[in-house]
């Protein structure tokens, strides 16, 4: 596949120029961790496509997992991880985030983030995979959202650092193999700025929005990785997206996630017929890794020829379930379901893209000058499954780590700024539609690329893509929603050029046509560059 070397053409000479020493680019919670660790150092421009507050941390539920229950270690932590990650995670990058875990977390209760708790102690959960109840939680079922408020303060309190929102990044500006910042367009506006920094931090999140069913927020297009891809990053694991299996299914209701810990506290997963399906498929049940659950519910449905399956949580006190679970409380109520007496329909989607930008243990990618951190980078921490709640975690560890590393090492003299010319795709936007190709784009991969795949589905996937990209890869958008679209569909060809590659099933990447796990070929990365 050729993809453009950017979204738009640009002479930095002709562009008006903001100068920062560091540039952060996302504000969820592992943009907001770096910006912070790096205000200790310098001047920090942190960057965000939406307002300062929207990002996929907004909405995480569950919690974040942390080995600091009585009884539980950073050893019982590392191991549910590793087993999760079904042998490509790299043990020590597991065991430097697990150490991690609990001074970062110390960090946030200091800052003022309140986590639940009973009788004056923190209160810990259980969720699928995870050996202890070790996930702690905010507001019930609003983790993400207390995170949020908690560095959002931090933020606006640290003089150092400016907010730039509404602000869209589009491409990284490399000069002789080195980052020396990126090319944003603010609230929409053409021509771009270009951002003189002598560090570059993408904390852009995942790319939920590839896909027809997701959970994640509109923001959620990988935009970051894209770029990254674009500019000659080396990218890997792109075959791994995680499905979550329980997201509420109504006509005429968005996919709202309704978190494991649901399950974790006891609900059962039926059928139409109302059997109780999941002991079937796997000992732990409801428990079961999300990959299990996620297949388990797909093939229910088949036999059902139902659209959905159900959430049962009529034998628990629902006094209880809605005080632990507000939003889910609220969200069902509004469409008529009462949680106490009904069953709650739901179906798996697209979660969380494990893959990524490739990073070292400290958020180094391999473009000198550029950091990645967060749900966009690749550090081979969750393997080929991320074990749930270890997400907010990495977020933190590695935000802060990249926001040190690339603070520490910011230049002693500042550089002039070079001139950098790109030449990309002039072709006219008129007549496409950026919604109907979205949506076409978004029905394929969720048929051929979703959570079972199988080498016809795959290869329809890329010649489509490919078609599609011969054109709209050509043109030169002028709003978000036509550059969100081309990131889409170059990451769509990667996921699916690599989900073609692994002729094996590993983790969240399951191969009807090769439903076994294939060590002795498969148990490596696969890395792909530009
Ligand atoms: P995000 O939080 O997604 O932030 C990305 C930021 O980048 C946003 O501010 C966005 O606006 C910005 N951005 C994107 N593109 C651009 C661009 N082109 N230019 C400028 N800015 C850009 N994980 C857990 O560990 N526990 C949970 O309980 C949990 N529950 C979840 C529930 C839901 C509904 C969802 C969707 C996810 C959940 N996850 C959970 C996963 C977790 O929330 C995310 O993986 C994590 O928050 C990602 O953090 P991040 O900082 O990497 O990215
Ligand atoms: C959930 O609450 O089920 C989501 C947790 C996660 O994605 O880590």
């Amino acid at each position: 596949m050729s993809t453009p070397r950017a979204l738009l053409s640009f002479d930095t000479s002709r562009l008006d120029r903001i100068e920062t020493d560091l540039c952060v680019i996302g504000s969820g919670v592992a943009g907001m961790r770096a910006a912070l660790e790096a205000a200790r150092h310098g001047r920090v421009l942190l960057l965000t496509k939406a307002a300062l507050v929207e990002s996929n941390t907004r909405y995480a539920q569950g919690g974040v997992a942390v080995p600091m229950s009585r009884g539980d270690s950073v050893r019982s932590h590392v191991e549910d991880t590793l087993q999760a990650g079904h042998g490509l995670c790299d043990r020590r990058i597991v065991e430097g985030v697990i150490r991690d875990a609990v001074p970062r977390i110390e960090e946030l209760l200091e800052w003022g983030a309140r986590f639940d708790r009973v009788a004056g102690r923190l209160d810990f959960t259980r969720e699928g995979g995870h050996s202890r109840a070790r996930i702690l939680h905010a507001g019930g079922d609003a983790t993400g959202q207390a995170i949020v408020d908690c560095l959002v303060d931090r933020v606006r309190a640290t003089s150092n650092i400016q907010v730039l929102e509404n602000t869209f990044c589009l491409d990284l500006l490399v000069r002789h193999g080195e980052c020396r910042g990126a090319l944003v367009s603010i609230g929409g506006k053409i021509p771009p700025h270009a951002i003189d920094a002598s560090r570059t931090i993408l904390a852009t999140g995942g790319l939920g929005q590839l896909y027809r069913e997701t959970t994640n927020p509109a923001i959620a297009t990988g935009d970051g990785i894209a770029a990254a891809w674009r500019a000659g990053a080396v990218l890997e694991d792109m075959e791994f997206v995680q499905f979550h299996p329980t997201t509420f299914y109504v006509a005429g209701a968005s996919r709202a996630l309704i978190s494991e810990a649901v399950r974790g506290e006891g609900a059962i997963l039926r059928d139409k017929t109302g059997k109780r399906f999941m002991p079937e498929y796997h000992p732990m049940a409801e428990l079961a890794p999300r990959d299990v659950v996620s297949r388990a519910i797909v093939r229910q449905i088949q036999i059902t020829h139902d659209p959905s399956v159900y959430l049962d949580l009529t034998h628990l006190p629902a006094r209880q379930v809605r005080e632990r679970f507000p939003r889910l409380a609220e969200l069902c109520r509004t469409f008529g379901i009462d949680i106490g007496k009904d069953l709650i329909p739901i179906r798996p989607s697209a979660h969380y893209f494990v893959g990524g930008v490739k990073i070292d243990a400290n958020g180094r990618t391999s473009i000198p000058g550029l950091y990645a951190a967060g749900e966009c980078g690749g550090a081979r921490f969750h393997g080929a499954n991320r074990l749930g709640s270890n997400s907010l975690l990495e977020g933190l560890v590695f935000g802060a780590r990249a926001g040190a590393h690339a603070g520490e090492r910011l230049p002693k003299k500042r550089r002039d700024f070079p001139r950098m010319r790109i030449e990309a795709g002039e072709g006219d936007a008129l007549g496409i539609n950026i919604v109907d190709a979205s949506n076409s784009l978004r029905s394929l991969t969720w048929r051929s690329v979703g959570v079972e795949r199988e080498e016809r589905g795959l290869a329809d996937a890329i010649t489509r893509i490919d078609f599609w990209s011969g054109y709209l890869l050509r043109v030169s958008f002028g709003e978000p929603a036509g550059w969100e679209l081309q990131n889409l569909l170059t990451l769509g060809r990667l996921i699916s050029g690599a989900a073609r590659r692994r002729r094996e099933s590993r983790g969240t990447h399951f191969r009807s046509d090769f439903p076994i796990m294939d060590d002795g070929r498969w148990k490596r990365h696969l890395t792909w560059k530009r």
